[in-house]
Formats: C-alpha cells, structure tokens, sequence
C-alpha cells in the first residue's frame, strides 16, 4: 500500500532524513521507533506532502497504491490527505479545530471526500462515532473539542481520519499524552479498526512499549536513518543493533524490563542534523563500537527473511 523508498530530506542544509526506506502492505501494521528528533515525525509528513517549508526532499519515492507522492501537485496531495491516507496526532488540536462541532468537523469530510449530504450524511457520522466507541453519537457530535475528554478527543480525530475511508492510516504518537490505561484502549481501538478495516496502518512512537504487541514488523530509527528492521517478535527478543538494544533496556513500559535492577538510560545525546560524522551516527554512544565505526556507515546486513540490521558488527572483517 505505501512504499518508502531511499527518502532524503534536509532542513536548512543538514540531512534529517537520508536513504529511509520503508513498506506497509494492506492489513499490515508497522511501528516507526526511536528516540524524540530522530526522525520520525519527518517521514510521515514527507509521506503526506506536508514537510515544514524549510525542509528540501532531495532524493527517494514515496508512492501510494504505486502512486508517486513526491512532487505531486497540490491538488492531488490534498485528495489523499484525510482521504486515502488518514492521520492522527499527539494532539487533537493538530486536527480538530477548537471553534467548530465535532459532528460539522467529520461532516465537511464526509462531504468532501466522499460527497455525502443529508441524512446519508448523518448515518455515516453516527456510524462512524460508533465505530470509534463514542455510543452517545448525539451529544459526541454536537459538542466542541474541548468538551470531550482527552480519550474521547483521540477517537474523535479517528473518526475523522476514518470519515475519507483511508487505505492506510498514519498515526503519530496516538497515545503520547494519555494516561496508560486510556492509551491503551486507543491502541486496542486502532489494532480493530486495521484489521476489521483492512487498514495499513503506520504506527509511530517513541516508546517501545506502545508499538510492541500492536506491529507485525518494526523498523527502528537513528539520527534520520533506519538501523533495524524486524519482526515485532525478533525486536524484543534479538535485537542486534546496540541502539534498538538500549531503547528496550530503556523502556519501562515493557514486560520483563521493569523487573531489571536498573532501567539504564541511554548515555549521551542524539546529534543534531548535520553534526554527525562520516560513520555510523551511534557510535559515540555505543558501547561497542571501534574507531572504525566512526569512519564508515554500515551497510544493511540480511540476518534473516524479515530481519537487517546496519551496524558494522555484522560486517565482514569486524
Ligand atoms: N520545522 C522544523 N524545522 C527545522 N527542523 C525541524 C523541524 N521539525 C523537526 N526538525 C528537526 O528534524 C529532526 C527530526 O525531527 P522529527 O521528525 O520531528 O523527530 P521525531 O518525530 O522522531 O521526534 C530533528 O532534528 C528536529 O529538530
Ligand atoms: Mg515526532
């Protein structure tokens, strides 16, 4: 369904993506994991033809459907955003506007994307509130954002991200500002409607945890590269990037984690875009790294069907 291929982007000069490759297929969840600043946030909106304007896309595809999106006029980018790609943020507000009725907010989108009016109009809203688990569809729809709770906002700005009927859904750090037990209803709200709707489904989020039970594969993020590509399973149980490993033993979230002595964070910081060196931008955080992890990027290594790593670890001659 949506096929990421080699992406580079700059911001001001300096690389904040480079050579990111990715592909969610119909039915399918992938998580995008990392760090805040590595990066992910950038590939989604390079997906939805939304980059800040200071950001220069300067090689890669992006194709939908086996559409290319980069470089696509306007008119067409702004069919598939809140059409075929649906989209949920952090916070509601970057999708719902405060002034207006949820139910209007849902219904400009049924209109404009599927060009219902009326009492069919109406039916799909209803349905769609409920589809989401907002049961009290009347009061739902007739109320202001900041009426509903936290929790119900979120599956507010789902039902809308559904209302263009999208074939892949991107979601960005869905649950980053609820508490764990509403976080976690959304994301059992986001794993039904992928596969009742047979959704691709791009879950990002910083935390491990969160994208853990929810994906099939995950693909891990360093400095604006992928480092590691798995299934979810092979994540958790042989990660074989040192980074992808400090984010697990970092992660309280996780099972099996929390019981450790010491949750150890992960020393150092990110570098800025640009300030990396020639070589693998980890590498002055790991702790097993050699001189010449400074001096050449790594290449993927092919560890099995579903799993590369890019670490010179795994590199002939290490
Ligand atoms: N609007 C912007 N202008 C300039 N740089 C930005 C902007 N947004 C993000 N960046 C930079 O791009 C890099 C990637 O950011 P982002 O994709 O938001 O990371 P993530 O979503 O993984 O936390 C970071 O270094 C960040 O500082
Ligand atoms: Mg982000």
């Amino acid at each position: 369904m949506l096929e990421v291929d080699d992406l580079a982007v700059d911001i001001a000069g300096a690389p904040v993506l480079a050579g990111v490759s990715l592909a969610v297929g119909a039915g399918e969840a992938l998580g995008l994991v990392g760090e805040s600043g590595c990066g992910k946030s950038m590939t989604a909106l390079a997906v939805l033809g939304l980059l800040p304007r200071a950001a220069q896309v300067r090689a890669g595809s992006v194709r939908l459907k086996g559409a290319e999106l980069l470089g696509a006029p306007e008119k067409a980018l702004r069919q598939v955003r809140g059409g075929s790609v649906g989209m949920i943020f952090q916070e509601p507000g970057a999708c719902l506007d405060p002034v207006m009725r949820v139910g209007r907010q849902i219904g400009e989108v049924l209109r404009l994307h599927r060009g219902l009016r009326g009492a069919a109009e109406q039916k799909a809203l209803r349905d769609l509130l409920l589809e989401v688990g907002l049961n009290d569809t009347e009061r739902v729809a007739r109320a202001y954002p900041h009426e509903l709770s936290g929790g119900m906002q979120q599956r507010a700005m789902i039902a809308m991200a559904l209302a263009g009927e999208p074939v892949l859904l991107i979601a960005d750090e869905p649950t980053t500002a609820l508490d764990a037990r509403i976080a976690s209803q959304i994301l059992d709200l986001l794993d039904r409607l992928r596969r009742e709707r047979g959704l691709a489904l791009l879950l990002i989020s910083h935390d491990l945890a969160v994208i853990g039970g929810r994906c099939d594969r995950v693909l891990v993020m360093y400095a604006g590269r992928a480092v590691e590509a798995a299934s979810a399973n092979e994540i958790f149980d042989a990660a074989r990037h040192p980074y992808t490993s400090a984010l697990i033993a970092a992660s309280p979230g996780l099972a099996g984690v929390a019981r450790k002595a010491a949750l150890r964070d992960i020393p150092g910081q990110l570098p800025p875009p640009g300030s990396a060196g020639a070589g693998c931008a980890f590498a002055p955080r790991c702790a097993r790294a050699r001189p010449v992890c400074g001096e050449r990027l790594p290449a993927w290594t092919a560890l099995g069907a579903a799993h590369a790593v890019r670490c010179l670890q795994f590199e002939e001659g290490w």
